[in-house]
């Protein structure tokens, strides 16, 4: 009975995607779920509480303030920078040491950025995402949060 059967290499085609099916079951789903360069993104991030979520950003989007956001995104902020992470574009796609599930933010996906408030923004740079690793930057003044926010708006315009 060559050739007979799903089993065979022959018909890897049936049972191929049967097996990845029965992994993202078991797993979890976690391609579906987080698939890099997926716009728009799964959030795993909880919602801000409700006072940070009316928080519309005080400071303009002037080209200085948007700039002070880009050094720290870039360049400053401590212990390691965002583009570490989210990548020098702002895409997700960072240092592949960093590389986690869920993968980090695609700040030039407007679909996702869209549906965030400033306020959930601002929630978690401050206090970071549990269970992922987005860790909370508490050592960043209000100022420089909302600098950043300008900052990391600016990817989806573009
Ligand atoms: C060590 C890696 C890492 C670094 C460094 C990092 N992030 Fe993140 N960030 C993540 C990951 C991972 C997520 C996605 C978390 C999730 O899906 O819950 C994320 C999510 C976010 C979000 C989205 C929140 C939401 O509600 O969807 C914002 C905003 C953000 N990061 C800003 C920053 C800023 C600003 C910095 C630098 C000050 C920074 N991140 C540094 C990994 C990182």
């Amino acid at each position: 009975m060559m050739g007979k059967g799903i089993f065979t290499i022959k018909d890897y085609k049936v049972w191929l995607p049967i097996i990845f099916v029965l992994f993202q079951i078991f797993m979890g789903f976690p391609t579906l779920l987080f698939a890099k360069g997926e716009c728009p993104q799964n959030r795993k991030t909880p919602t801000a509480p409700k006072e940070f979520l009316s928080m519309k950003n005080p400071l303009s989007a002037n080209t200085k303030i948007i700039e002070a956001g880009e050094k720290l995104f870039q360049k400053q902020a401590i212990p390691i920078t965002c583009k570490t992470c989210h990548g020098t574009k702002g895409n997700g796609k960072g240092d592949p040491d960093f590389e986690s599930t869920p993968p980090a933010r695609d700040f030039t996906c407007a679909k996702t950025m869209k549906s965030l408030p400033d306020g959930q923004l601002f929630w978690i740079i401050r206090n970071g995402s549990p269970g992922t690793s987005m860790f909370g930057y508490s050592g960043l003044s209000d100022n420089e949060i909302w600098q950043l926010i300008h900052y990391i708006r600016q990817f989806a315009k573009k």
